[in-house]
C-alpha cells in the first residue's frame, strides 16, 4: 500500500510525526508493507516555522516540497492543488492522509478526491461552526470528501454524524497532538526555563536580567496568530494595553510572536510599545519542546491556538482562550477541561484573568488522549 501524507503549517508536523514514527513501526513488523512518501506544500517555509520543528520531532526530510509560500488564500489552495496534482499523477498513491484544517489540508483533499484516491483526515470533526474562520471552510470540505474520519474525541464524532456521515467511515482514534506531547515531555522537562528565554529573547528589548533571576518564576504565556485577534488594530491595541499596563504589574510574561502579529504590531505602530516594557518579553516563534517547557510552569496562558488549548488541558495549565467560539469544545471548563473562552474583549478577559490567576493546576485526559492514537489511525487505514 502507498500512502501519501501532507503538511503545510507549524500545526500540521506535530500531527505527522507521530503518523510516520507509526508507519515505521508497523514497517518492522507487519505486512503489507507501508510505502510512505511525506510532500510538504511549503506554506510555512521559515526555518523557525517549519524545519525546526522537524529536527525537534525527527521527522524525515519532506519527499517532495511544493513550494508554495505565503499569499491570499486562493493563492495558496489553487497554487497547491495545481503543484499536488501532478505529484498525484506520479506517484499514483492508494491514500492521501491530512491532519488538520490548514490551506494545505483543503487544497490536497480536493485534488486526492478530483484524482480519484482515497483521502483521510486526521483530526475530523471538529467544528467552530465559525464561517468567518478560513479553517471551519477547511474542516468541513475536506470532512465531507473524505473516506476515513479520524476522531480525535467523542463530540467531534457526533458532529459527523448529525452531518450525515456514514457511520462505517468515522473512526474514534484519540488525539494525535497528545502523541507528540507524551513523546517530547521527557525531553522538554530537562530543559532549562531561563536557558529557552535566553535564547529566542533577540528581538532587540532589553532584557531586565533581574526579571530572571528568581527561583521561581511566576509567569504566563501568550501566544496570538488568528486575523480575527491580530489583523485588526481595534482589537490588538486594547488587548496589547492590557498585557502591558495590568498583567505584566502581576506576573512576567513570555509572548513567541507569529511571524503575522509581528507584522501586523509593526503596522499598528504597537511593536515599539510592547518591546519597551519589560515584564512582557518577545521571544522569537520557539520550537515545540520549548513551547510545551514554559507551558508546564506557566500560571496560565493566553492563547488563540487550538493546539495550545489542547496542550493546556493535558498539563493542567489554566486556559483563556481568546476566541469566542472553539471547535475543540472539549478542552472547556464545562467539559471537564481548563479553557475558558474570553473572546476578544477586555473587560471580559480580565475577569477571567483575575478568577485562573490563583488557580491550581488541574490536568485532564479525554478518552484515547492517550500517546497511541497514531497506531490506531495506521491501523484504521489499513482495515
Ligand atoms: C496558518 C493556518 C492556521 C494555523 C497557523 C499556525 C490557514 C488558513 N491558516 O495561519 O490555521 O493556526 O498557520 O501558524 O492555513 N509567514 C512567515 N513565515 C512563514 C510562514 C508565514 O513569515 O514561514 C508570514 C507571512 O507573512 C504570511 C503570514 O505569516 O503571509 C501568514 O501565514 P499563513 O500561512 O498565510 O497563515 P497563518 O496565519 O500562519
Amino acid at each position: 500500500m502507498k500512502i501519501i501524507s501532507v503538511v503545510g503549517a507549524r500545526p500540521n508536523f506535530m500531527k505527522i510525526a507521530p503518523f510516520i514514527r507509526a508507519i515505521e513501526r508497523h514497517n518492522q513488523s507487519a505486512l503489507p508493507k507501508i510505502e510512505h512518501v511525506l510532500v510538504h506544500t511549503g506554506q510555512h517555509y521559515d526555518d523557525t516555522m517549519s524545519k525546526r520543528f522537524f529536527q525537534a520531532l525527527d521527522i524525515p526530510e519532506a519527499d517532495i516540497n511544493l513550494g508554495v509560500g505565503s499569499g491570499t488564500h486562493s493563492e495558496q489552495v489553487g497554487q497547491t492543488m495545481i503543484a499536488f496534482e501532478t505529484v498525484l499523477r506520479g506517484e499514483k498513491p492508494d491514500w492521501v492522509v491530512v491532519v488538520g484544517d490548514v490551506n494545505a489540508t483543503l487544497a490536497c483533499s480536493v485534488t486526492a478526491k478530483k484524482e480519484l484516491v482515497k483521502l483521510a483526515h486526521i483530526e475530523a470533526g471538529l467544528r467552530s461552526r465559525d464561517m468567518s474562520m478560513p479553517e471551519e471552510i477547511n474542516r468541513l470540505v475536506t470532512d465531507r470528501l473524505s473516506d476515513l474520519l479520524l476522531t480525535p474525541d467523542r463530540l467531534s464524532g457526533e458532529n459527523l454524524r448529525r452531518e450525515g456521515v456514514p457511520e462505517e467511515r468515522i473512526k474514534f482514534v484519540g488525539n494525535i497532538m497528545i502523541d507528540t506531547l507524551e513523546a517530547q515531555r521527557y525531553k522538554a522537562e530537562r530543559l532549562s526555563i531561563k536557558a529557552i528565554i535566553r535564547d529566542n529573547a533577540s528581538l532587540g528589548q532589553t532584557l531586565d536580567p533581574a526579571s530572571l533571576n528568581s527561583d521561581s518564576l511566576a509567569y504566563g504565556l501568550v501566544t496570538m496568530h488568528r486575523p480575527s485577534n491580530v489583523d485588526v488594530k481595534d482589537v490588538l491595541q486594547p488587548i496589547l494595553d492590557f498585557f502591558l499596563h495590568e498583567v505584566s504589574k502581576e506576573i512576567l510574561l513570555f509572548w513567541p510572536v507569529h511571524p503575522r502579529a509581528v507584522r501586523m504590531l509593526q503596522r499598528f505602530d504597537l511593536w515599539q510599545r510592547a518591546l519597551e516594557c519589560p515584564n512582557l518579553l518577545l521571544l522569537h516563534p520557539i520550537g515545540y519542546q520549548e513551547l510545551l517547557r514554559l507551558n508546564m510552569d506557566a500560571r496560565l496562558m493566553f492563547t488563540d491556538s487550538g493546539g495550545c488549548q489542547e496542550e493546556c488541558c493535558v498539563l493542567g495549565t489554566p486556559c483563556l482562550t481568546l476566541r469566542w467560539n472553539t471547535e475543540r469544545p472539549v478542552t472547556l471548563q464545562e467539559h471537564g477541561g481548563v479553557s475558558v473562552l474570553v473572546g476578544n474583549d477586555v473587560g471580559q478577559i480580565r475577569k477571567a484573568y483575575h478568577a485562573v490567576l490563583e488557580a491550581e493546576r488541574h490536568p485532564v485526559r479525554p478518552e484515547l488522549w492517550d500517546g497511541k492514537t497514531a497506531i490506531r489511525c495506521v491501523q484504521s487505514i489499513l482495515s
